[in-house]
């Protein structure tokens, strides 16, 4: 599925990022630290060619562009920003929750320090604007304006729901609906972004491109519950992230909170001030017994069934249309 979209798309998307990178000035290790995390390169500055980033974000983008009956190469610009403001995300990310592998590779922080990685992040964040300017090479003026106002929004509430996972790794408890508005804007946020900012390129219905938006909301949410899900029982080796970290950090993620809310022995286990290996290793165990996998994936199905509806309502035709439901069935599936 996400090889035949990527012949479609990637070589001019993987383009136009590096267009965009080029535009950084030059110093020394400086291109290294922004090419690295999008995996482009090793860390020592030389080629690297396996495969890091999905490119999900652009992905969602660029086929919405064309089942909202646009050319899906007037959206790349857009596609660009969004899988560049992506990478600045992670980036600080990694540093925020102090975890030391991504693409089964040391962390940007790891290697060459949080200050160089809060700095490199800054530049990809910065560079994300610099390819959403290029956008005015392909859509009228007032579009390119709505869109900005989009990616502004979108950056305030994923900030806000990187404060709300933060915040909520020193709260006993978390309630779902808590959850889901931290995970609404730490990730969904931007995927409903994706979606209308593609929707709003390829057609300039407003109204439709709400449904495009809803869309990538409520995928965004099971997207993120997936993620839980394989940051507590995915196999490293596949997701290519450390699966001890989430609870080390004691945070609150789905499984977790559900855990909590009917175990009291892990509620002990969360309570010792030093969480150790061994600690992990109990947690995961609790979890099982509760039944907070079960009922994760449970809800994981609910978000993506509404996701399947929203497209319904959007009364997508074609081939994007049928790819955008596959896409959608794929990271419900995936292992990393
Ligand atoms: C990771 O997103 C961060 C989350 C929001 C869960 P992805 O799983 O899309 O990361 P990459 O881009 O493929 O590495
Ligand atoms: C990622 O959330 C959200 C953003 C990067 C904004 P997580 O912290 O849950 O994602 P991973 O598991 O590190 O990729
Ligand atoms: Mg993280
Ligand atoms: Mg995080």
């Amino acid at each position: 599925m996400l090889k035949t979209l990527a012949q479609r798309y990637f070589a001019d998307l993987e383009t136009q990022m590096r267009a965009v990178v080029a535009l950084a000035p030059a110093a020394p290790e400086f291109d290294v630290l922004l090419k690295y995390p999008l995996g482009w390169v090793d860390q020592g500055g030389h080629p690297y060619d396996h495969p890091t980033g999905k490119r999900i974000r652009p992905l969602v983008l660029l086929l919405c562009c064309e089942a909202a009956g646009g050319n899906w190469r007037d959206a790349l610009p857009a596609a660009a920003a969004v899988e560049l403001l992506h990478n600045f995300t992670l980036l600080h990310d990694d540093i925020q929750d102090d975890s030391p592998l991504r693409h089964g590779r040391p962390t940007v922080w790891k290697i060459w320090g949080r200050a160089n990685a809060i700095n490199a992040g800054d530049a990809l964040f910065t560079l994300s604007y610099c390819a959403l300017h290029q956008l005015e090479q392909t859509t009228p003026t007032a579009t390119v304006l709505a869109i900005w106002r989009v990616f502004n929004q979108t950056m305030l509430d994923l900030t806000r729901g990187q404060h709300l996972d933060m915040r909520f790794e020193h709260q006993p408890s978390v309630t779902v609906d808590e959850y889901i508005s931290m995970i609404g804007g730490k990730t969904a946020a931007l995927l409903a972004a994706c979606a209308q900012i593609g929707a709003l390129v390829g057609s300039d219905d407003a109204a439709r491109s709400q449904h495009f938006a809803d869309f990538g909301m409520n995928l965004g949410i099971a997207f993120q519950i997936h993620d839980d899900i394989l940051g507590i029982w995915g196999d490293p080796k596949v997701t290519g992230k450390s699966a001890a970290t989430d609870i080390l950090a004691k945070k609150k993620s789905l499984p977790v909170l559900y855990g909590l809310e009917r175990n009291q022995a892990l509620n002990e286990v969360y309570r010792r001030p030093r969480f150790r290996k061994i600690d992990v290793e109990l947690a995961i165990t609790l979890l099982e017994e509760s039944g907070a996998r079960e009922y994760a994936v449970q809800l994981e199905n609910d978000y993506y069934h509404r996701a399947l509806q929203s497209l319904e309502s959007a009364q997508l035709q074609g081939e994007p249309g049928h790819q955008l439901r596959s896409l959608a069935a794929w990271l419900f599936q995936r292992a990393y």
